[in-house]
């Protein structure tokens, strides 16, 4: 584990090091859980969201993309229920003055004995050796079937006493695991109190003309808002799904984790509606089809795993995450809820305005049902980040720090590298850049010998390094280097858009799904 946050605090000063993501505001020591992307965080970004919103919107006949406001009228969140339920539990430490969400305290708790079935797992795997059956020993072996139990109602008690809002048998929880404050270490806590998490705002330029506003706390219900409006204009039949990706605010009060868990992050989230009573086939379908999203940027099968939902939120009928192996253990990465008709419901009471669909094939008007799924684009870019990171020890005992970013995601295609400033070589590799950009985002880099410019484009995750030399003044051919395996291929100039290509192609990568 400490290994793990080593590891975790490296890609965190490379992510600053090499233009991926910085802290707001530095100059002024910075803001809390608010991040700024540079450069390659950019890019990288807008290439996830891109290979999201191709999957999700333009691969689908009947899924289409909105981008509504972030402002949205206040009594919006009253329907949602975001007034109300929107809350996260809290508690401080007396002793420190920390203050921790109560459900995450006990959430470490379960983490740690969840760890020691991991080092069980190893211990039996080294013991065993290649005839170990992991599945069995899982569900045989005693300690582990102990813990397992341990873990399962620890999550089991917490739902329940959260979703009754009985708070004191949350604080009573946390005391009788012996959760101690990780700064100082005491067992003096307050009671649990629940707090809620929109950021409040006004709109209006006068004191009492001015309204309240909230910054909306998720995508989704600019989508419900406008389900009608888009299924009408778009004369969408059932089952159809409404996506967007936007920016979504929290006042999230444990804020750590780097871009884990941040007060200002973006969603990418798809409402699908259909008819009431298929929601379990579609739960099941959407969690399938994601998983294979997921899979098919081939970051290991092993780094995911469903969590289905105890607690569920005040929306859902059913939910489940998917989790992603990180640094620090196994987190949510994207969920997946079904939501009933909870929301539409809801806006058709609070508006007055009917929000109904006509089936012609049950000759009947409904609210519909909603399936939904919501990644969080920040997460997932601390997913394929902190995956990608790698300190490789080479043949000869040098280091280099690579990203291994999946090349479909990575920020810069390729790189175009004169061998030396002189002898027109520079001039040859200026050419290919200005034929190969219109395609690819391709950088240029003359500056320190070959093999410097080689690891700088490691570090930023490159996968292809195009080397002009002599030779390409001879007979129009250049090395290709891959940022991988290394290997260095001469091949000719006219052939470089296809051997980029067959490396980033989002159709090649996105193919994928179909077998995952
Ligand atoms: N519309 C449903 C919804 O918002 P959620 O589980 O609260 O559900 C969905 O959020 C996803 O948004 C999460 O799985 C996570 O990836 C991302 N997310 C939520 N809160 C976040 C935060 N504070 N910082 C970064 N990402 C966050």
């Amino acid at each position: 584990m400490a290994n793990q946050e080593e590891v975790f605090k490296k890609v965190i000063s490379h992510a600053k090091e090499y233009g991926f993501v910085v802290q707001s505001s530095e100059i002024y020591d910075g803001l809390s859980a608010v991040y700024d992307y540079a450069q390659n965080g950019a890019e990288l970004k807008k290439n996830i969201r891109e290979y999201w919103w191709k999957a999700m919107v333009q691969l689908n006949q009947n899924i289409v993309g909105i981008d509504a406001a972030i402002f949205m009228h206040p009594t919006t969140w009253k329907a949602s229920g975001h007034v109300d339920a929107f809350n996260d539990p809290l508690i401080d430490n007396k002793d420190s003055k920390k203050r921790y969400r109560a459900d995450v305290l006990i959430e470490d708790h379960v983490a740690k004995i969840e760890a020691k079935i991991e080092k069980e797992v190893k211990k039996a795997a080294k013991r065993f050796g290649e005839a170990f059956d992991k599945e069995q020993f899982l569900g045989t072996n005693q300690r582990v079937l102990e813990y397992q139990e341990k873990a399962e109602a620890i999550l089991k008690r917490m739902g329940k006493s959260l979703e009754n809002e009985d708070l004191e048998d949350v604080k009573n929880l946390i005391e009788e695991l012996g959760i101690v404050c990780p700064l100082s270490g005491s067992r003096n806590w307050t009671d649990v109190k629940q707090f809620n998490l929109m950021f409040g705002t006004k709109l209006g330029a006068t004191a009492d003309s001015a309204m309240d506003l909230y910054l909306r706390p998720e995508t989704a219900q600019g989508i419900f808002v406008n389900f009608l409006n888009v299924q009408k204009s778009g004369r969408m039949k059932i089952p159809f799904g409404i996506a967007q990706v936007g920016k979504a605010f929290r006042n999230e009060i444990v804020a750590r984790q780097f871009i884990f868990r941040m007060r200002e992050f973006e969603q990418m989230e798809m409402q699908f509606f259909i008819a009431p009573g298929t929601q379990q086939e579609w739960y099941k379908k959407w969690k399938e089809n994601r998983m294979k999203w997921h899979l098919s940027l081939g970051m290991g099968e092993e780094n995911y795993r469903f969590h289905d939902h105890e607690k569920l939120a005040h929306y859902a009928d059913a939910a489940a995450d998917i989790e992603f192996r990180f640094p620090f253990g196994f987190k949510e990465l994207e969920g997946i809820h079904s939501r009933t008709d909870f929301d539409l419901a809801n806006h058709e009471k609070y508006s007055g305005k009917k929000l109904q669909y006509f089936d012609p094939e049950q000759n009947k008007s409904y609210v519909p049902y909603v399936v939904e799924t919501s990644i969080g684009l920040d997460r997932m870019f601390l997913a394929v980040l902190s995956h990608a990171y790698e300190e490789e020890t080479l043949e000869n005992n040098s280091t280099r720090v690579v990203l291994r970013i999946p090349a479909v995601l990575a920020p810069v295609k390729a790189a175009v590298l004169p061998l030396v400033k002189k002898d027109g070589l520079p001039e040859i590799a200026k050419k290919i850049v200005e034929d190969l950009r219109w395609e690819f985002n391709i950088s240029y880099d003359e500056k320190d010998a070959v093999g410097r410019r080689y690891r700088r484009q490691d570090a930023v995750g490159t996968p292809l390094c195009i080397t002009v030399d002599h030779d390409t003044l001879q007979d129009n051919t250049v090395t290709v280097r891959y940022r991988d395996s290394m290997e260095q291929k001469r091949v000719a100039i006219a052939e470089l858009t296809s051997i980029i290509k067959s490396e980033v192609d989002m159709k090649h990568w996105l193919h994928k799904m179909d077998t995952a």
